[in-house]
């Protein structure tokens, strides 16, 4: 039987460890994966792209697991009353193929996000960063501001949306939970006194949340939102004012908000300053960038935390995915032709 967490079980596993210590728990196993980068096989995720959004598959391996996400982005799903992210992964033994969990990823693809953009600020933004504004207030954006506050200590958030509905719930859900949250009446208001900008939006083109003139010194850009091609954030003139950080350079020149540079422009790679073998911020005047797109790795260790978390606490579902039989060859006899072909709780369809 392969373990099975979906959409009930996660949130039952989060609120049984608490939403911020699961994000903080998160952040050290990426933080974990990323300081053993070279373990890894790495891939430009697999994107089938349509006129209304991207269906991917993100693969990785260590050696000993293997473990795939499958996820979409599609802008105009909220319009319509669904999500414009949804996702679910697999990992599995390398040693047999089996897979050993199938999960749910919507909720966790919100959770690894946050906890690898937080992860990220925790090496890039000034240490004293307290103020972080937040622009695009949809799926993602609570879970942002709550692993920032857990993971780099951020008291204030500055929310903006084009749709006021959608700050309005955000400022709801964070109530309560020990931060300072302030709904703004545009960009250029929110990002007033930010230590921290992150950018969060969905739209299916090159647009321009953040102009230059809104970009301070000092100031750590958490740039979310743009993650495809053709699909952008930032305005150019700030990338060139800033020390651009990625997730794996060769899927971000493709997706991220560099794709506006040429194919050569420096940037250093997360797990290197991580590793410490570059250097992050180098002064409190810089502007850092961090150019999140979504790696595979960071799925991969999401599923391995959530296969721990679910094992300890006895919180997973079976699911009858993989015929295991006495006599491997005889896959046959489990049409019902042969005797008591399964190992395991299986029964032939007329026993059953
Ligand atoms: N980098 C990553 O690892 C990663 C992971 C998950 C999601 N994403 C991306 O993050 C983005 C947000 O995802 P979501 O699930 O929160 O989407 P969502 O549709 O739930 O929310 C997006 C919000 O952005 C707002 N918005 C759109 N244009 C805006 C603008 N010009 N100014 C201010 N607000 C604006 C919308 O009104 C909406 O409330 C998507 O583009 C998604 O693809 C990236």
């Amino acid at each position: 039987m392969v373990r099975f967490v979906g959409v009930d079980a996660m949130i039952k596993l989060v609120r049984r460890t608490g939403l911020q210590p699961f994000l903080t728990g998160l952040c050290g196993a990426i933080e974990s994966d990323f300081s053993r980068w070279q373990n890894f096989e790495k891939t430009p995720r697999i994107a089938s792209h349509s006129s209304v959004g991207v269906i991917e598959l993100m693969p990785t391996s260590d050696g000993d697991h293997y473990g795939f996400k499958y996820v979409n982005g599609h802008p105009k799903n909220m319009k319509e009353g669904l999500q414009t992210v949804t996702a679910f992964g697999v990992l599995s033994d390398v040693s047999t193929g089996y897979p050993i969990l199938v999960s749910e990823m919507t909720l966790l693809t919100a959770l690894r996000t946050a906890a690898t953009s937080a992860m990220a600020a925790k090496h890039l933004a000034r240490p004293d960063s307290r103020c972080m504004a937040i622009i695009g207030n949809g799926a993602q954006s609570e879970f942002q501001a709550l692993a920032f506050a857990a993971i780099t200590g951020i008291e204030q958030v500055r929310l903006y949306d084009i749709d006021r509905a959608a700050s309005r719930k955000c400022a709801a859900n964070l109530a309560g939970r020990g931060l300072d949250v302030v709904i703004c009446p545009s960009a250029q208001d929110a990002v007033s006194g930010a230590d921290i900008i992150t950018t969060v939006t969905a739209d299916k083109q090159y647009a321009t949340i953040l102009t230059d003139n809104m970009v301070g010194e000092g100031v750590h850009i958490n740039a979310v939102g743009g993650d495809c091609p053709g699909k952008t954030e930032l305005h150019r003139d700030i990338l060139l004012r800033s020390r651009i950080f990625v997730e794996f350079t060769a899927q971000t020149r493709i997706e991220g908000e560099i794709q506006q540079l040429p194919e050569n422009y420096p940037v250093t790679e997360l797990w290197q300053v991580i590793a410490g073998t570059e250097a992050g911020r180098q002064s409190a005047r810089d502007i850092t960038l961090f150019d999140s797109v979504g790696f595979a790795i960071e799925d991969f260790s999401a599923l391995n935390f959530v296969r721990e978390q679910a094992l300890s606490h006895g919180i997973y579902e079976e699911l009858d995915l993989i015929a295991d039989l006495h006599d491997p060859r005889n896959l046959f006899g489990v049409l019902g032709h042969g005797s008591a072909p399964f190992r395991g709780p299986q029964q032939p369809p007329e026993a059953a």
